[in-house]
């Protein structure tokens, strides 16, 4: 058979050793991070039922037009379609109704991080397989849940060291004032139609809201000559964005408005945001997107529940630390290698394996036939700090070589004591 070539599928990318250190670095501040703020972790699973999406994110969205990944089932019993989750909003909202969350003491604070699977046209930035750290709030509709929100995701990109931040936020009304707010729309865009780009001549009908995102130049400019969703805003509407702003005005939080904000899920209600770096006119990066969607826990079935929440794209944080030259997690490797020479220093070398390792120092150790300069090579090839060198000789008077191998210096120790020894050098 011809030798084959395989690769990873387009849009997809292998997270090799080298690229963990940011990752463990992004997933470990946003854990700390959320769990200070009293958020509690959900992990749910990669597929789901579409209708979730269909229903929840909406029929004329791009995702669910044209990015949901479908799982042929090869069974005829299969009465659900299964997909891949585009994203975790909807997921989450099945569980919190799945499992009864709506009785437990409000608000429930829930976060997530794991990969989401759209069928995107590849490019820097934009993946077919790409992970979110998010955040789902229910059951507050005050502005202060709007607040947190976005003050979280703030707040994992501060203590990361990001700088030349910016938060875009809006309000996109609520069912009472929206449908108005649609018609002056419709009204102003009315005669100019004909010029729009192709999506948006099919927006105009479908989804007219999103007429005002659109990034071709003509359809930009016009979008910005068009009526302002602030303007129709409800009293109630109006208040909840004011306080939300006050918050963040209070708390420091950099924000522009953007009358032309609208965001790419049918979900959303009042608050809508985007965190992007400063000189990222065209938003081609965005980092964090997210906002309220007081509507959808009931329109998939469950009570009547406020909630908002943000999803922050991983890669593009990873991608923008490294731009800015910010140092990932430091992580500890192999510090000690044990190297053994003869039958009785493996006996030996087992037991101080077990002493040095129940000091949480990262101790490799494997029996080994090599001789003594083979086996130094291969602990610094591991990186690591010391070698415990163990020799007939040494085994024999319970002793033990400890060898810096980054200084070439080398002391030698009664074997009880080697525990103590490496942690005073490793200043454990
Ligand atoms: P979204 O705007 O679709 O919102 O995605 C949020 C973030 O995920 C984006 O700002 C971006 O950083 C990242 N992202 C999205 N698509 C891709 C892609 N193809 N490749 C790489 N990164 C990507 C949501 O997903 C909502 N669930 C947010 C939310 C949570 N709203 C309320 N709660």
């Amino acid at each position: 058979m011809a030798k084959q070539n395989y690769q990873s599928p387009r849009g997809t990318k292998d997270i090799l050793p080298a690229e963990q250190p940011y990752w463990q670095k992004v997933r470990k501040t946003a854990e700390k991070t959320l769990e200070g703020l009293g958020f509690g972790r959900i992990d749910l699973p990669h597929i789901e039922n579409v209708e979730i999406y269909t229903r929840g994110i909406g029929e004329a969205t791009d995702i669910v037009q044209k990015e949901i990944y479908l799982i042929e089932s090869k069974t005829e019993d299969e009465s659900t379609k299964l997909c891949l989750r585009p994203e975790g909003t909807a997921g989450v909202v099945r569980a919190y109704i799945q499992n009864g969350m709506a009785s437990l003491p409000q608000p429930v604070r829930l976060y997530y991080i794991g990969a989401m699977f759209r069928r995107e046209r590849p490019q820097k930035g934009r993946f077919r397989e790409f992970y979110q750290a998010s955040v789902e709030i229910f059951g507050d509709e005050s502005a202060k849940s709007d607040y947190l929100t976005i003050m979280s995701a703030w707040e994992i990109l501060s203590r990361l060291g990001l700088k030349n931040l910016i938060v875009y936020v809006n309000s996109i009304g609520c069912p009472k004032c929206r449908p108005k707010f649609i018609l002056k729309l419709k009204k102003f865009y009315k005669d100019k139609v004909d010029k729009l780009c192709a999506d948006c001549q099919r927006r105009y009908e479908d989804n007219p809201l999103r007429l005002l995102d659109c990034k071709e130049e003509y359809c930009q400019t016009t979008a910005h000559a068009a009526p302002v969703m602030l303007d129709s805003l409800c009293s109630e509407c109006k208040t909840h964005f004011q306080q939300t702003l006050e918050y963040l005005d209070y708390f420091s939080i950099k924000y522009d408005l953007d009358p032309t904000l609208v965001r790419g899920l049918d979900y959303y209600t009042q608050t809508v945001f985007e965190i992007v770096q400063k000189n990222d006119k065209g938003r081609q990066s965005t980092l964090v997107g997210g906002g309220r969607y007081n509507g959808l826990v009931e329109l998939l079935g469950g009570p009547k529940t406020p909630a908002v929440g943000f999803s922050m794209g991983m890669e593009r944080v990873i991608s923008l630390m490294k731009e800015q030259n910010l140092t990932p997690w430091i992580e500890r490797g192999v510090e000690v290698c044990i190297l053994q020479l003869g039958e009785k220093a493996k006996e030996v070398s087992k037991k101080i394996y077990d002493a040095i390792s129940k000091n949480d120092i990262n101790v490799f150790f494997v029996p080994s036939d090599e001789g003594l300069r083979q086996q130094m090579k291969s602990a610094s090839k591991l990186g690591a700090k010391f070698a415990v060198i163990i020799g007939q000789q040494e085994a024999v008077k319970d002793e033990i070589i400890l060898r810096d191998l980054e200084g070439s210096s080398q002391e030698v120790f009664p074997a009880k004591d080697i525990a103590e020894a490496l942690k005073t050098r490793l200043e454990k």
